[in-house]
């Protein structure tokens, strides 16, 4: 059959009578058509059934070569050279047609990557600013011989306030400045409770600092937090003085703030210690001259202090006469604000990534 007749005929309706022979024209003539069928065809499915009818068993180069076969030996020369340009050209029509629809197809899938834009980072997590402020201070206390003691958040009225020579009508004790549970209790309003505990239970010398979460009834604002942490500092043992106080808290001014920090005792009034001191470090951005951190003063309030009142330790059966110990409390976020420069105590609590992440 002649090829421009089957071309339409699904392959197996189609005759397998072979027609008449082609010329060289009818050859030429097949390859543009060919070659145009196949950069026509719309997708590969079209694509293929256009290469079975070209190059496939039953398609038109079988056809081809018989007719080379049958030519005369004049004639086959000719029809030789016109078979090969219509391999060539066919297989080079179709293969570039292939390329193109796969592309294309490919392109549909999924829009080309850019591979040159940044990727998503990970970013790591990171301890908190008043984690890493108290891991760094227990290290400081750590070198020279204090141990980490804790006690509860939730107190006894006995633990917080009387067994700390605080009497009944101090204003701490009141409403308005302490949260009490139903049962009597409160949440604590310092760490100085753990001094009566720790000492409840272990035999002097104690050399501890126990740090943890205080509440008040406090109004939030850029410095003040209902809930906020201290640490507190004891050390009983013979002959303790105010001497060892101030050396103690000079040395971890120096570790913390800088070799040059310098110490300033003023006279204050705490229940528990007597005498009492508030306790000020030179600022560590100045050095003393004054500046926007220190407020123009040249020191920073980091604690109260000062020596254990003889009442706290009848309170935990310990001898006064035997026996003398200093204490001191101080504020970690009023400690992480001067050294990580923090304006607002708000910050510590929101946990705003892009805050936080300064300190990672
Ligand atoms: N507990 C005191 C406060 O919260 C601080 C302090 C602790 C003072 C130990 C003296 C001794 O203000």
């Amino acid at each position: 059959m002649h090829p421009a007749l089957s071309a339409g005929v699904p392959p197996d309706l189609r005759s397998t009578r072979t027609g008449p022979a082609m010329t060289y024209d009818d050859i030429l003539k097949s390859t543009a058509e060919a070659v145009e069928a196949l950069q026509a065809a719309a997708d590969l499915p079209t694509l293929e059934e256009a290469r079975i009818r070209t190059l496939g068993r039953n398609g038109l180069l079988p056809q081809i070569m018989k007719s080379l076969k049958d030519a005369t030996p004049e004639e086959r020369p000719r029809l030789g050279q016109a078979s090969n340009q219509f391999k060539e050209a066919v297989q080079a029509a179709w293969s570039a047609r292939k390329e193109a629809l796969e592309a294309a197809a490919l392109d549909k899938v999924a829009p080309p990557a850019d591979v040159t834009l940044p990727g998503h980072g990970v970013r790591p997590g990171s301890l908190h600013p008043i984690t890493q402020i108290l891991e760094r201070v227990q290290q400081v206390f750590r070198a020279i011989g204090f141990t980490v003691a804790s006690g509860p958040d939730i107190e006894t009225v006995e633990h917080n306030f009387d067994a700390l020579n605080t009497p009944a009508d101090h204003p701490s004790r009141d409403p308005q400045d302490t949260f009490y549970l139903a049962d009597g209790r409160l949440l604590r309003t310092h760490t100085s409770p753990v001094q009566i505990r720790h000492m409840k239970t272990h035999k002097p010398p104690v050399r501890i600092i126990a740090p943890g979460r205080a509440y008040r009834r406090d109004t939030p604002d850029a410095t003040h937090s209902a809930n906020f942490h201290q640490l507190e500092g004891l050390f009983v043992a013979e002959k303790v003085s105010m001497a060892d106080l101030k050396g103690d808290l000079t040395y971890f001014a120096r570790q913390v703030l800088g070799p040059k920090s310098k110490t300033r005792f003023r006279p204050h009034f705490f229940p528990f210690t007597e005498p009492s001191v508030e306790v000020d470090f030179s600022c560590h951005v100045c050095g003393g001259s004054g500046c926007r951190v220190c407020k123009n003063s040249g020191w920073i309030e980091i604690a109260g202090a000062g020596m254990v009142d003889p009442n706290v330790f009848k309170a935990v059966d310990y001898d006064p006469e035997a026996v003398t110990g200093y204490a001191f409390g101080m504020g970690l976020e009023r400690i992480a604000m001067i050294l990580l420069e923090i304006q607002d105590i708000r910050h510590l609590y929101e946990n705003d990534a892009r805050f936080l992440a300064q300190f990672a």
